[in-house]
């Protein structure tokens, strides 16, 4: 499979384990997730444009670095939005975009609800968060709106995903690099990511 990353951290792996596990409550499951985001993150940023800047230190004068690129994270909610605030502590230059979509529980289609994009685009480069690619229509559905809207470069950070909607993803736009903390099995009847973590937005605002 191409153009996809799954993380082989150690912290990556055990904090997966601590979210996976049925006992975990509300709080530390959002903990888990904004810390996994920006381990995550960290991977999916290493290819940023840099743009060369002297600095004065106060012994001397010397070479430094700023980020060339206008970054924009954007969370599909809900369950997108815990992955925001540990990204942005390491980005707080970064704007925030947000895209509503839920699945029709017995299509299993996205359905878009809330995008108040403005006509150009703001960023050039663009991070898709969402914890979970079960069966890649949300991600799919979100890359296409970006594109639609301009932006050239598009991520998808998630946290797990299953082979058939990395599959998908990839079908439909090879060219979004996919960054994960872990693939699993399969997808269930009702298109959840088999062992997966459950409801990844009921579990973080503790509905359902
Ligand atoms: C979940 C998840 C993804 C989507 C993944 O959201 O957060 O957005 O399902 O499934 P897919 O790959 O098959 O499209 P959900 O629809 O449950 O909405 P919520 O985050 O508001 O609970
Ligand atoms: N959405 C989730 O929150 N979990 C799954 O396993 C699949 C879709």
């Amino acid at each position: 499979m191409g153009n996809i990353y799954p993380s082989t951290h150690p912290l990556v792996a055990h904090k997966l384990t601590r979210l996976r596990d049925r006992d975990t409550e509300p709080k530390k499951f959002r903990e888990l997730v904004r810390e996994m985001a920006a381990l995550l993150a960290y991977e999916a940023t290493a290819d940023l444009l840099t743009a060369a800047r002297p600095v004065e230190t106060p012994l001397a004068s010397t070479s430094g670095a700023a980020l060339a690129e206008k970054i924009g994270l954007v969370p599909i909610l809900r369950a997108g939005l815990g992955m925001v605030e540990g990204i942005w502590e390491l980005m707080p230059q970064a704007e925030v975009w947000h895209i509503g979509l839920y699945r029709d529980e017995q299509t299993l289609k996205p359905v878009e609800y809330y995008n108040k994009l403005p006509v150009e685009p703001t960023v050039s480069v663009c991070l898709i968060l969402d914890p979970m690619l079960a069966t890649g229509g949300s991600a799919c559905a979100t890359v296409d709106v970006l594109e639609r809207w301009g932006v050239k470069k598009i991520k998808f950070v998630g946290i797990i995903g299953a082979p058939e909607g990395i599959a998908r993803l990839q079908k439909e736009h090879p060219d979004v690099p996919i960054h994960l903390a872990a693939i699993d099995d399969h997808l269930n009847e009702r298109g959840y990511i088999v062992p997966g973590l459950g409801d990844a937005g009921d579990r973080q605002f503790g509905t359902g």
